[in-house]
């Protein structure tokens, strides 16, 4: 704290003075006026304890000895509230035995001045206490907010940190699994070949017994449904491993150049079932003119079918959903808004949709891998994604990314 930041400090200081000689009262009263600070004024002490918090006062000033509640009692009943503990105290006293200024500082005293007093000295001792006193407060509110900003940033280390094993760990294990998925894979296709023989084969046995046609046509029925729903799974876990791989991959992306409205086009076609299957109507406003980014089209494209199914997903139930996409331009960037007319997202889990894993759907439905993929993409990308709900209720996505440079 520098002299000028101090001295703007004491102008706006408070003086409380207690004493019940209105003489001496009024006259330090005056006094502390001059010298540039508030002074308030009590001649009964009973009325001044009870008031002191509505007061306020950077300092205070106390006679010694006054009728029913003495400085004495007055400041050590003062000291016993927390939020008093460390006001400056200046005693004012006619008696300058050294009983007297011991059970002033035993009472809890800062200071003592002795009657009748020099100005200058109050003047000097006032000001000393109010500096050490603001001093205090202010390192007192700085440690305050060091130690939540502290507190803060642990928190978002821990977090990082979390999401950062995570990655590894999902990549991990996206790549144990790829393995004996692709053998079961290709499994299924030389499955599926030979099914289409061994049911030529089984037709062409003779049925010597009764119940063999029967048993042929049962097999014939459950085959074909058995294979696709293992290539649909097998398909599935290859979907959720190429998300884990996206959600970790750190490496630089493939750039080209190209018009963010032809990524919104094909998002288009790729979303076109899911907007059917929830009769979603999508208001899409865009510039007439390219918007060229550099970056990776499809990974943008990826982004944009993210952000559309789930807006589909969360306005099954609504009874028009609908979407408006509106791409906009500024001096260096494009940027995406994406607002549907759904439910939103609870405030208290506003900040948690962007977790890998967190998800809202039935189990077999998310992943919650979606909008954690989104926004790794846009930040490579050099961009920035916030989600936040709307007034009317639904929930807006902004996307901005930086447009090519001329
Ligand atoms: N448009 C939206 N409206 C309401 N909630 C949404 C919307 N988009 C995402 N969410 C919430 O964010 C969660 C995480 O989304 P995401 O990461 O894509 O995973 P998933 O779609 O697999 O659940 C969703 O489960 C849902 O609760
Ligand atoms: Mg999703």
């Amino acid at each position: 704290m520098d002299k000028n930041e101090i001295s703007n400090l004491l102008k706006n200081a408070r003086v409380m003075i207690v004493d019940d000689d209105i003489t001496t009262l009024t006259l330090i009263e005056r006094f502390v006026k001059k010298l540039g600070y508030a002074g308030i004024a009590f001649q009964d002490s009973q009325d001044a304890f009870a008031r002191i918090d509505e007061v306020n006062p950077d300092a205070l000033l106390l006679d010694y000895l006054m009728p029913n509640l003495d400085g004495y009692e007055f400041c050590l009943q003062l000291r016993q509230q927390k939020k008093w503990q460390n006001l400056p105290v200046i005693f004012i006293t006619a008696m300058e035995t050294t009983d007297t200024l011991v059970r002033v500082f035993e009472a809890g005293a800062n200071d003592y001045i002795i009657k009748p007093f020099n100005p200058r000295e109050l003047g000097v001792r006032l000001r000393n206490m109010l500096e050490l006193s603001l001093i205090r407060r202010k390192l007192d509110e700085f440690g305050r907010t060091m130690q939540q900003q502290v507190e803060e940033r642990t928190h978002q280390l821990v977090h990082a940190d979390r999401l950062a094993t995570l990655g590894t760990l999902s990549a991990g294990i996206a790549h144990e699994i790829n393995n004996p998925t692709t053998f079961i894979s290709s499994n299924l296709q030389t499955l599926e070949l030979f099914w289409a023989t061994v049911e030529k084969l089984l037709l062409s046995v003779e049925d010597n017994e009764g119940d063999f046609t029967r048993k042929v046509e049962f097999i014939r029925n459950e085959m074909p449904p058995l294979i696709a729903g293992m290539k649909n799974g097998v398909t599935r876990i290859h979907r959720i491993t190429n998300s884990l791989k996206t959600y970790s991959r750190k490496e630089k992306i493939e750039k080209a150049v190209f018009d963010l409205r032809d990524a919104t086009t094909n998002t288009m076609e790729l979303c076109r079932n899911a907007i059917k299957k929830c009769g979603l109507n999508i208001d899409r406003i865009e510039p007439e003119t390219p918007v060229m980014i550099d970056g990776d089209q499809q990974q943008i494209e990826q982004v944009l079918v993210n952000l559309v199914v789930n807006a589909a997903d969360a306005m099954c139930d609504c009874e028009t959903p609908s979407l408006s996409l509106t791409l906009d331009t500024s001096a260096s960037e494009a940027t995406y808004t994406l607002t549907d007319n759904g439910p939103g997202v609870r405030e208290a889990i506003l900040d948690k949709i962007w977790d890998p894993f967190f998800t809202t759907k039935a189990v077999g439905k998310g992943t919650g891998l979606g909008l954690s993929i989104v926004r790794s993409i846009i930040e490579n990308h050099d961009g920035s994604i916030v989600a936040d709900n709307i007034e009317s209720g639904g929930l807006e996505f902004i996307i901005r990314l930086p447009l090519l440079k001329e």
